[in-house]
């Protein structure tokens, strides 16, 4: 199946976890896919194998933070491919897990730069692209901390609230645009996030069983669970959503 032949796709944080899945799929799917992170390690291994797969991909060094650094990936994405059909804002972290009153300032306009801002200037820097191409889709990677928050990441949860509101507030300014705007809401999944959250390299065999049993389908997520539901927004399947977010979360949230 080859939803996304002659499609352009952009993936930001694809050196790692989700994104690396991401851009995977779309790669396997017939997309010419743009692999960014702030990385270059990761996101050169990640294009190199999408290459040696048989797919074709590129790699982008990029700080989603920085306006200056996002609009050079947009402009260069678009000199390349001469479209960007779809744009995955994934690029993200947690601060360490701790109690809202023992965060510092620093800390959390760190992860606000990140999370939120990176998400506006992903978004801000592709839709004229879009608008005079008639058209396109961006996929928003919120989290189901938005909507069911647990304790201990209450400023990075609240990143993904505004991650959620912007997708529906920037989906009806664009609706007449021919471009959708959709979120997803993965659970927790052992990526290089963790490391962020916790502190540690791998979760404890006691954490990954007390995170597991708050999940009904009895497992953590896998970026495969993430890339599916993102390539369903993107595709063609996908076209009347817009303003919407998927649970990629076995039922946690229900
Ligand atoms: N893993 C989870 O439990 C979980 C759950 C819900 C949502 N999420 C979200 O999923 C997204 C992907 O995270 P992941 O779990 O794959 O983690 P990950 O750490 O494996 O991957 C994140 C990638 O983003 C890149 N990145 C970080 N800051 C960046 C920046 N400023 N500019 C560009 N790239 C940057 C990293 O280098 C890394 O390659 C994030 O937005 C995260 O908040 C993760």
């Amino acid at each position: 199946m080859q939803r996304f032949e002659d499609k352009c796709v952009v993936v930001t944080g694809a050196g790692s976890g989700f994104g690396e899945a991401i851009a995977e799929r779309f790669a396997r799917e017939g997309a010419s896919v743009v692999v960014a992170d702030l990385n270059p390690e990761s996101s050169t291994r990640v294009a190199a194998e999408i290459n040696a797969a048989g797919g074709r991909a590129c790699q982008k060094t990029v700080d989603v933070s920085e306006e200056d650094q996002v609009a050079v990936l947009m402009q260069t994405a678009l000199d390349e491919y001469g479209r960007i059909d779809v744009l995955v804002n994934n690029a993200g972290y947690s601060h360490l897990s701790k109690l809202l009153w023992k965060i510092s300032v620093a800390e959390f306009d760190a992860v606000f730069a990140v999370n939120a801002r990176g998400v506006f200037l992903g978004c801000k820097h592709v839709i004229p692209a879009m608008i005079e191409q008639g058209g396109g889709s961006i996929v928003n990677i919120a989290s189901i901390g938005a909507i069911a928050p647990r304790p201990g990441v209450t400023p990075y949860n609240a990143t993904k609230g505004a991650v959620l509101t912007m997708t529906k507030g920037l989906a009806l300014e664009v609706a007449r645009h021919n471009i959708t705007v959709n979120a997803v809401n993965p659970v927790a999944a052992e990526t290089g996030f963790m490391k962020g959250a916790t502190g540690h390299d791998v979760l404890s065999d006691e954490m990954r069983a007390t995170l597991t049993s708050t999940i009904p389908r009895g497992r953590l997520a896998q970026p495969r669970d993430v890339a599916a539901a993102v390539t369903f927004l993107a595709s063609d399947d996908g076209e009347f959503l817009t303003g919407t977010s998927i649970n990629v979360d076995g039922g946690r949230s229900i």
